[in-house]
C-alpha cells in the first residue's frame, strides 16, 4: 500500500482541515506512515500567519526535497495558507512540489490523487465548497471541531489571513446542526465551533434562511448528548447583547472565551483597524463578566506593531492588568507581505520587541497563576482526555474554563468527572476526583 505522511502547521482550523486531508487520502487507499522518511506521499498543511511559521515549514520542505532526490517517485503536496499566499509562484521557487492547493479547495486533493497525479499542479483561490461532506479521520473520540464559516471580512492591517482565506462565507445552519448531531451520535461530547470570526456567523446567508451566531448556539445547545460547546475565535466588535445572552443561558456553552485584544493602546488599535478602542474592550469584558461571572478569558496580543511607543506598550500592560486574563498568546509583530502594516515606515526594532514581549510574558504568567490559584477549593467538571504525560496513575483532562486538570484516581477517556482543585500552577490545576465518573 502507498503511504502518506502529513505535517500540520498553524491554528485549529488547519488541524481540522488536516482531519479531512487524512480522511481523503485514506479513502483513496493510502495508509499513514510514521515519518516522512517512510512515506511515498509527503503532505504539508501550512500556515503563514507569521514569518516564523514560513521558516519552520520551509525547513521541513527542504528535508522533503532531499528525500525526493533519493527517491524521485516520492510526491510532495502542499496545502494550506502558505500555499494559497504563494499561488503559482510556489512552483517557480519550489519545483519539487508536485501539487498544491489552498484552504478552500481541499477536495481537489482527492481529485488529484484519484487521477493518479495527472491534473494541473495548483488549485488556489477557488472556494469550492465546505469540506463538511468530505471523509474525515477525527483525532479524538469525544471532541470534535465544527467549521461554521471560512474567511474573514475584517481588514486588520497586520494580518495576511483575509488575503489567503478570502471573504467570509457561512455554512448553512441546517448542515451544521446535522453534522453536530452526527458527531454526537458518534460519541462526541464536546464540539468546538471554528471560524476566523465566529460571532459574525450568518451575515452572508440568504435572508430567508439566515440565523446569527446567538441562534446557532441555541440550536446546537438543544442537541441531546452534547455536553460542551466551545468556539474560536470571536471578534470583540461582534459581541452583541444577544450573543452574550445566548452564551450565558445555554448550558453547554463553556465558561471560556478567547477574546483577542491585540493591543491595549487605542492609538495602536486604530492603526491596526480593529474598530474598537481600549475603553470599548474593557466595557465589553465588563458586560461578559456580568452575564457569565466565572468565565475564563484568554487573549492574543501583538507586541511591537509599527509605531508602538513605550507608552502604547504600557497601555497594553495596563489593560492586561485591569482585565486579568487567564492566559494569553503573545506574538512579536511580524511584517507580512501585502499587508498595510508591513508598508508602515515606523517599524519597531527587534531588540525592543523582544524586550517588551518578555515583560508581557511575565505579566501573563503572574495573572495565570493568580487566576488558577483562585480556583483552589472549587469543584471543576473535567472532560477526561487521558492520563498525565509523566504519571499514568494520574488522570488528565480539561475544565469547562479550558484549563488542564490533573487528578487522581484516573478515569476513562471521555468521562466527565468532578474534581476538587487542591493546587494550581500557572499552567495546570491538580485535584481529587470526587464522584464516580459520568460515562
Ligand atoms: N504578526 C504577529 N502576530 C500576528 N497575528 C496575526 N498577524 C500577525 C502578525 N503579522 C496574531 C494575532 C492573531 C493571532 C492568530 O496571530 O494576535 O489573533
Ligand atoms: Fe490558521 Fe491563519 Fe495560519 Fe491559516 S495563516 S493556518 S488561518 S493561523
Amino acid at each position: 500500500m502507498r503511504r502518506y505522511h502529513l505535517t500540520t502547521f498553524g491554528c485549529q482550523m488547519n488541524a481540522h482541515d488536516s482531519e479531512r486531508i487524512k480522511g481523503l487520502l485514506e479513502s483513496a487507499g493510502l495508509g499513514e506512515a510514521q515519518s516522512a522518511n517512510e512515506a511515498d506521499v509527503i503532505v504539508f498543511n501550512t500556515c503563514t500567519i507569521r514569518e516564523r511559521a514560513d521558516g519552520r515549514f520551509l525547513q521541513h520542505l527542504s528535508n522533503a526535497r532531499a528525500l525526493k532526490r533519493r527517491d524521485p517517485d516520492r510526491r510532495i503536496i502542499v496545502g494550506g495558507c502558505w500555499s494559497e499566499s504563494m499561488k503559482d509562484a510556489l512552483f517557480e521557487e519550489h519545483p519539487e512540489v508536485d501539487f498544491a492547493f489552498g484552504p478552500g479547495s481541499i477536495a481537489r486533493l482527492g481529485d488529484y490523487i484519484g487521477a493518479g497525479g495527472s491534473l494541473p499542479r495548483g488549485h488556489f483561490s477557488t472556494f469550492d465548497e465546505f469540506a463538511g461532506d468530505l471523509p474525515m479521520r477525527r483525532e479524538r473520540p469525544h471532541q470534535a471541531w465544527l467549521q461554521i464559516s471560512m474567511g474573514c471580512n475584517s481588514v486588520c492591517s497586520y494580518c495576511i489571513v483575509p488575503s489567503v482565506r478570502g471573504r467570509e462565507r457561512s455554512r448553512p445552519w441546517r448542515d451544521l446542526v446535522d453534522e453536530a448531531e452526527r458527531l454526537v451520535a458518534d460519541g462526541v461530547r464536546e464540539i468546538t465551533l471554528l471560524g476566523q470570526n465566529v460571532n459574525s456567523y450568518g451575515r452572508d446567508l440568504p435572508v430567508d434562511d439566515r440565523i446569527g451566531f446567538a441562534d446557532l448556539i441555541r440550536r446546537l445547545d438543544g442537541i441531546d448528548g452534547l455536553d460542551r460547546l466551545r468556539y474560536t475565535s470571536p471578534h470583540p466588535k461582534d459581541f452583541t447583547a444577544d450573543v452574550i445572552a445566548a452564551l450565558a443561558s445555554c448550558a453547554s456553552a463553556c465558561e471560556h472565551m478567547h477574546l483577542p485584544l491585540q493591543s491595549g493602546s487605542s492609538r495602536v488599535l486604530k492603526r491596526m483597524r480593529r474598530t474598537y478602542d481600549r475603553d470599548r474592550f474593557v466595557a465589553l469584558v465588563g458586560r461578559i463578566r456580568a452575564a457569565i461571572p466565572d468565565i475564563a478569558l484568554t487573549t492574543d496580543i501583538i507586541v511591537g506593531f509599527p509605531g508602538e511607543s513605550e507608552q502604547d506598550f504600557a497601555d497594553t500592560l495596563a489593560v492586561y492588568d485591569e482585565v486579568g486574563f487567564d492566559h494569553a498568546f503573545t506574538f512579536v509583530y511580524s511584517p507580512r507581505r501585502g499587508t498595510e502594516a508591513a508598508a508602515m515606515d515606523d517599524q519597531v526594532a527587534d531588540v525592543v520587541k523582544r524586550e517588551r514581549v518578555e515583560r508581557l510574558v511575565d505579566l501573563v504568567q503572574l495573572h495565570a497563576h493568580r487566576r488558577n490559584a483562585a480556583l483552589v477549593g472549587t469543584v471543576q467538571e473535567v472532560l477526561v482526555e487521558g492520563v498525565s504525560r509523566t504519571d499514568s496513575d494520574v488522570g488528565r483532562g480539561r475544565s469547562r474554563g479550558n484549563k488542564t486538570v490533573l487528578f487522581s484516581p484516573p478515569a476513562p477517556e471521555g468521562a466527565l468527572v468532578d474534581v476538587r482543585v487542591e493546587a494550581a500552577t500557572s499552567q495546570t490545576l491538580r485535584g481529587v476526583a470526587l464522584v464516580a465518573a459520568r460515562q
